[in-house]
């Protein structure tokens, strides 16, 4: 079936086949990116998850590796699940995982490269005192899952959290160790919030205020604020706030309460879960990546025969204001609009939000307007990626970033919602948006990724050739004039690695 073929992506990283989720323990070792992830090698639903391995040069072409750990002790029987690196000062690797145990009971194992000489990492060994940590007192066994990196205190001791919740509140347990082997549970909780359920693939790492580059987990000097990041497994979101972390008393405590991680900001407005970052010393930067599912059907799954891709990694940053046929593309674009459309538009109520107010096809006084993506000539399937500008009846200016899916496809069994939320614009800011589009898979950056939105989309006619990329202005008050840069993407490698065999 080649329309279910011609959905296979071609620069986003994914397995050759059957069923993928959570990044796990990414990281840079001796001249390559590693990177692990939920895997099930016998089918494209979740299910059997043992770890992928892949290596790569630039994070973009992949060779796969054999499994890393499978589920071949009674600690990880049911499951060897989510899991993250450390670097130990001596330039040596440890990896924390949850395992879910012969009784699908949630415990922390530890595992470690066998040959640190092998830059391919390909040999895993699972300490023989595993489990290291069972699910403490108050806690059920079902809720304690993920464990973040560790860093390290003043102190010199490891520091790291694993999420859980205590009836609907989602918490942060945090432990100390010195040697990975022993371990303290530290009393109360890193953040706990009301409301928000199970926590999963808890993250938390320090941002610079100074500078753009990213910093080692461990930095915790006065330049750093600290992002804390959950995926709440009730809404299958990522979420995550700014804030400050206090050492001492063991806590996080978010800049602003009413962002707090778990009902404030999204890393992504579409879809994107289970998202890991890692601190890539090679490039001195802050790597994150992010697991997206499909909105398809599962039976279109199983004719597919894989599920799920990894978005292309995005580089985090503290945001300085807060303190051809056109499947394969990146586009930068920016739009500038006639400086006396704002003055002059009406205003009228500022209830607009994207996902309820209709869609692109809604014609509003300053937008929509911005890129028809995977579109076919005629329309008849297109993917609006787009701004919106509200102007209040009081004259006060809100901007809205969207994807409207709702004409994505004509087949019937895909997702079509419309995703988005505000974007904050700076005075004297364009408008500007970044977009890769890579077959069945729009990741979209507005104002250089304030607001970001990963759709999945299912076009049956906007495919091969046909699909073409279009410019749009359904303003009724505003000229807007864009400045396009369009690159045509290749295709990368992702294979197995060659002549693996002759190694070992
Ligand atoms: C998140 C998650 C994790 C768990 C893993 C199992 O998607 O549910 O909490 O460790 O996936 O595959």
């Amino acid at each position: 079936n080649s329309m279910l073929s011609w959905q296979r992506t071609a620069f986003h990283f994914q397995p050759e086949r059957n069923w993928m989720n959570d990044p796990n323990g990414p990281l840079f070792y001796k001249g390559w990116y590693h990177f692990f992830y939920q895997y099930n090698p016998h089918a494209p639903v979740w299910g059997d998850i043992v770890w992928g391995h892949a290596v790569s040069k630039d994070l973009i072409h992949w060779l796969h590796l054999p499994l890393a750990m499978v589920a071949d002790h009674t600690y990880d029987k049911s499951g060897v699940w989510t899991g993250s690196a450390t670097f130990l000062p001596d330039g040596k690797i440890v990896m924390l995982y949850t395992g879910s145990n012969a009784q699908a009971v949630q415990v922390q194992n530890l595992a470690y490269p066998a040959d640190h000489s092998d830059p391919l990492l390909i040999n895993w060994v699972k300490y023989s005192g595993n489990p290291v940590l069972v699910p403490p007192p108050g806690i059920l066994s079902k809720d304690f899952r993920d464990p973040t990196t560790a860093w390290l205190t003043s102190e010199g001791k490891w520091r790291f959290a694993i999420g859980s919740k205590v009836n609907k509140t989602g918490v942060a347990l945090v432990y100390d160790t010195k040697d990975f082997i022993n371990y303290e549970k530290l009393d109360g909780f890193l953040r706990a919030v009301d409301g928000t359920g199970m926590w999963e693939c808890v993250d938390f790492f320090p941002v610079s205020k100074t500078e753009e580059n990213g910093l080692d987990t461990s930095v915790n000097t006065p330049d750093v604020k600290h992002v804390m990041k959950v995926s709440l497994d009730d809404d299958r979101h990522d979420y995550y706030a700014v804030g400050t972390y206090h050492e001492k008393n063991v806590t996080f405590v978010p800049d602003d309460p009413t962002i707090d991680v778990g009902i404030g900001l999204r890393y992504d407005y579409g879809v994107y879960y289970a998202a890991k970052t890692f601190y890539d010393q090679n490039k001195n930067r802050r790597v994150l990546w992010g697991w997206i599912g499909e909105s398809d059907s599962e039976a279109a799954d199983l004719q597919k025969g894989w599920a799920s891709v990894q978005s292309i990694p995005r580089t985090v940053l503290l945001d300085k204001k807060t303190v051809g046929p056109a499947t394969q593309l990146d586009i930068i674009a920016e739009f500038k609009i006639e400086n006396e459309a704002f003055e002059k538009a009406t205003g009228s109520n500022v209830s607009f939000s994207c996902s309820s107010s209709g869609g692109a096809k809604e014609r509003g006084a300053l937008g929509p307007f911005g890129l028809l993506v995977l579109a076919d000539d005629s329309l008849s399937e297109q993917t609006p990626v787009y701004f919106y500008i509200a102007k209040g009846s009081d004259g006060n200016l809100k901007t809205f970033f969207c994807n409207d899916q709702s004409r994505s496809s004509v087949a019937s069994d895909v997702n079509k919602q419309i995703y988005g939320s505000m974007v904050p614009v700076l005075k004297g800011e364009n408008l500007s948006l970044r977009v890769l589009v890579d077959h069945s898979i729009i990741e979209s950056f507005a104002q250089g990724g304030r607001t970001v939105i990963t759709s999945r989309v299912y076009p049956t006619r906007a495919i091969y050739g046909a699909a073409k990329l279009f410019l749009f202005n359904n303003a009724t008050e505003a000229g807007v004039s864009a400045s396009l840069k369009i690159w045509q993407m290749n295709s990368a490698f992702i294979r197995p690695y060659p002549h693996l065999d002759n190694k070992s």
